[in-house]
């Protein structure tokens, strides 16, 4: 079982992705200037990865048949989307190759199964009780006290399916469960002075490796900036990498895991959340390392010596949606070399939707900060 891990996938090999947004696509463009061929999977046929992949397979996520075909047509097989059903699953690893294996999508695609699989890992997370009903709502409130955040157990991403309840009128207005057959979480909140990640990844020869941690400044729930490295006291940016290699050990990781950590004003850290995929607060790697995570993930799953996850020049990571389209490109001969500027080639504008991100490299927090001002980008001059 342990062996498969270490097969070695060869350039010329095809590398199927299941998924086809922005992270398939990152994933995609690196794949083939390392020499490989790239099979993607999305029930979007104007997706990100679609004009980078050959075939590219229009199927829903839930299709067996589709899974069946990007088995049929791939050596190895990757994801960046995580919904992924245990039937699904069956279907990619008996037909194909899938080193990342089942188990750790299958923990971190739920929060209730999330939150236990990082409690025997050791690892600390916010105060929590599992959620069905409005009688539980209720006790739970009792027992964990406001503020505290309701989230829907799977399925939730950018801050949806996700309640912020501050004062007994908030929780009275909250009928569970909305959905039927939903299971949730409701959370302490946590007064962070900080919101960090930390990005691992894991080879099947044990090898691990983890990128500098990051601070994540969020607006409306959504990732805005990435500072990288994050500015934080050297014992805080040890007791993340000790988390990162604590998780990747215990969980036999194959590719990359990011973890999504609160900084208390103690100097402690909580675990939010993880993701086992490239993760958005690793985007600056691209221009600021030189490896990318997306570099490191396809090195990890194809069996290759992960590579060096030094950062070069500190870098601000900042998130283009859709709201900041217009004024980004009527700045856009105007923005300096140096911000490296990414769009995904999405056709549908949307405000919160993610468009693109700009690594703008060699600058600080508050130096980007001035600098966006001063370009009146995004809406804070
Ligand atoms: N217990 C909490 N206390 C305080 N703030 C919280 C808590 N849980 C979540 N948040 C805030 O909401 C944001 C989104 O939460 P979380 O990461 O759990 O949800 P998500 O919708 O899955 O997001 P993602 O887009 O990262 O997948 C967090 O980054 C944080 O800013
Ligand atoms: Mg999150």
């Amino acid at each position: 079982m342990k062996m498969s891990n270490h097969k070695v996938i060869l350039p010329d090999s095809t590398i199927g992705i299941l998924g086809g947004g922005q992270l398939g696509m990152m994933l995609a463009l690196k794949a083939r200037s390392m020499g490989y061929r790239v099979a993607s999977l999305d029930p979007d046929a104007d997706c990100p990865a679609a004009s980078v992949s050959r075939p590219f397979l229009h199927f829903p996520f839930d299709s067996l048949a589709g899974a069946s075909a990007l088995a049929a047509v791939s050596d190895v097989i990757t994801y960046e989307f995580e919904n992924v059903s245990a039937d699904l699953a069956k279907v990619l690893q008996e037909e194909s190759y899938l080193p990342q294996g089942y188990e750790l999508l299958y923990h971190t695609k739920n929060r209730i199964r999330e939150k236990s699989a990082l409690a025997s890992a050791g690892v600390p997370v916010a105060p929590y009780r599992v959620v069905a009903d409005t009688e539980d709502l209720l006790r739970a409130v009792e027992e964990l006290g406001l503020p505290a955040v309701l989230k829907t157990a799977d399925g939730g991403y950018d801050g949806k399916g996700q309640w912020v309840l501050r004062s007994a009128e908030d929780v009275a207005g909250i009928r569970l469960p909305l959905e039927r057959d939903r299971q949730y979480v409701l959370e302490k909140f946590i007064p962070y002075v900080k919101e960090l990640s930390i990005i691992v990844a894991r080879n099947g020869a044990g090898e691990v490796r983890s990128f500098p941690v990051v601070e994540n400044i969020h607006r409306n729930n959504i990732l805005h900036m990435t500072v990288a490295p994050g500015v934080v006291d050297e014992q805080v940016a040890e007791a993340a990498r000790q988390i990162a290699l604590a998780l990747a050990r215990h969980f036999s990781l194959i590719g990359l895991l990011a973890i999504e950590l609160f900084l208390l004003a103690d100097g402690s850290l909580l675990v939010n959340e993880l993701a086992p995929r490239p993760h958005n607060s690793g985007h600056y790697t691209l221009d600021a390392c030189d490896c990318s995570q997306f570099e490191q993930h396809l090195r990890a799953v194809c069996g290759l010596p992960l590579c060096s996850t030094e950062i070069n020049t500190p870098t601000v990571m900042v998130n283009v949606l859709g709201e900041h389209m217009e004024g980004l490109l009527a700045s856009y001969s105007r923005l300096p070399p140096q911000w490296k500027v990414h769009l995904y080639g999405k056709r549908q504008i949307r405000a919160g939707r993610k468009m693109g991100h700009i690594n703008m490299l060699g600058v600080e927090h508050a130096e980007a900060q001035e600098l966006i001002t001063r370009l009146g980008l995004w809406g804070e001059a």
